[in-house]
């Protein structure tokens, strides 16, 4: 598809964005099984929900644009998810590999952000003030996400990592 429009670029970023969302989906199943760490493994579940109900919102908005659903992929996230799997195959220490995942999510909800952020933006220039909200809906829960990943992270206990 063409870019050249304010609205072209808004259907392209919500591809892209749709497309991540259904790719982490298998993600976060794959963190929350690969830890022994109950906090950890019920913060994975919990997003991995949201991510439900971010792609939900994500049809909402592609139905208020008259169009079906599409997925365009997505190779920023793509390389994230190659990347932290290039990391599993290193076959880190279970501790290491916690803080590893909590860094690899990390990282996508810094995606996420960035791409709800421009996107409920370029709804308001572009008058769609309900697409606009819903979008805002998603950022908010990704905002929270990472901050309860950079919680984990930070009270993570790092004494079996440094000893080893
Ligand atoms: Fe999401
Ligand atoms: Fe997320």
């Amino acid at each position: 598809m063409a870019v050249t429009s304010a609205k072209e670029l808004f259907t392209h970023e919500l591809e892209d964005i749709y497309y991540a969302e259904n790719e982490l989906l298998d993600v976060l199943d794959q963190l929350a099984e690969q830890t022994e760490h109950e906090e950890i493994a019920r913060a994975f579940r919990e997003h991995r929900e949201e991510t439900e109900g971010h792609i939900d919102r994500l049809e909402e908005v592609f139905e208020m644009l008259g169009q079906e659903p599409e997925e365009e992929e997505c190779e920023g996230i793509q390389g994230l998810i190659e990347e932290h799997q290039e990391l599993v195959e290193m076959d880190p220490d279970p501790e290491v590999l916690d803080v590893a995942n909590l860094t690899a999510a990390q990282k996508t909800e810094h995606y996420e952000i960035a791409a709800y952020g421009n996107l409920a933006l370029l709804a308001d220039r572009l008058g769609m003030d309900e697409a606009g909200d819903i979008l805002h809906e998603n950022l908010e829960e990704e905002e929270a996400a990472l901050e309860k990943l950079k919680d984990l992270t930070s009270e993570y206990d790092y004494e079996p990592i440094v000893a080893a």
